[in-house]
């Protein structure tokens, strides 16, 4: 029987890589408490005046692409999670310079924000490039389990969407796996090429750029049925 007490397994590598910079540290200190979502269970639509659905990045780096999507989407609330500070920090700058005000931010582990949201109240979710734990003895840190594919489902309305993307061969493989393995999403590839290049409105991370996985970058698309 699967222990529902227990916490799941960090997912996450360092919490913090270098000092912030002054000018991130204020920010930290101001803007960053502003846009933390509602301790408690909360509706993400409700966040933004103009917001007509929300979507979530889970582990958003340094921010790049959960930025880049906000700006382009302004009836959207995009919901960001990542406890990595230094990420956290870049991403205030993005969200300072561009004037974002449909964003908000979780410095944390995104299970522990996903588990406030009701049911079917995201429209989209992005992972991309999740910490991969290639050895054996650490695939139990991934992010992607039956149980997080459980949650997405319980999380993500009707002709919702995820979109995975990982550098690592057998990561992708992993998930494909887990998510047919649900009967509540479905796969949208028809030919190679909608895994092997990026969708058109994909915006690069610092990590994809790093190319450090086994592999081309992959891209899988999952509809919730
Ligand atoms: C390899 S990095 C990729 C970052 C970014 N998506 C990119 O492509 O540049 C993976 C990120 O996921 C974050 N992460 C891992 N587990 C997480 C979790 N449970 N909730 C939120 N973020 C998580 C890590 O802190 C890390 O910053």
């Amino acid at each position: 029987m699967t222990d529902r007490s227990a916490p799941p397994l960090r997912s996450y590598g360092r919490l913090k890589a270098r000092p912030i910079k002054p000018r991130q540290a204020a920010l930290m200190a101001t803007l960053l408490p502003r846009l933390r979502p509602p301790a408690g269970p909360f509706d993400p639509r409700t966040l933004a005046p103009a917001a007509r659905e929300a979507w979530l990045e889970i582990g958003f780096g340094g921010g790049e692409h959960m930025a880049a999507q906000a700006a382009a989407h302004p009836h959207v609330l995009l919901l960001g999670a990542e406890p990595f500070l230094n990420g956290v920090a870049s991403a205030l700058r993005h969200v300072e310079e561009q004037g974002l005000s449909n964003l908000r931010l979780h410095d944390g582990d995104a299970r522990e924000l996903m588990a406030r949201l009701p049911d079917a109240s995201l429209a989209r979710v992005f992972i991309l490039f999740p910490d991969p734990w290639p050895k054996g003895r650490h695939k139990k840190r991934r992010l992607i389990q039956a149980d997080t594919v459980a949650e997405l489902a319980r999380l993500i309305a009707a002709g919702g969407r995820v979109r995975f993307a990982s550098d690592w061969a057998d990561y992708v493989d992993w998930t494909l796996e887990r998510f047919l393995a649900n009967p509540t999403f479905r796969w949208t590839a028809e030919r190679a090429a909608h895994w092997r290049l990026p969708p058109a409105d994909h915006v690069t991370t610092r990590y994809e750029q790093k190319r450090l996985g086994d592999c081309a970058p992959m891209f899988l698309e999952f509809v919730r049925t």
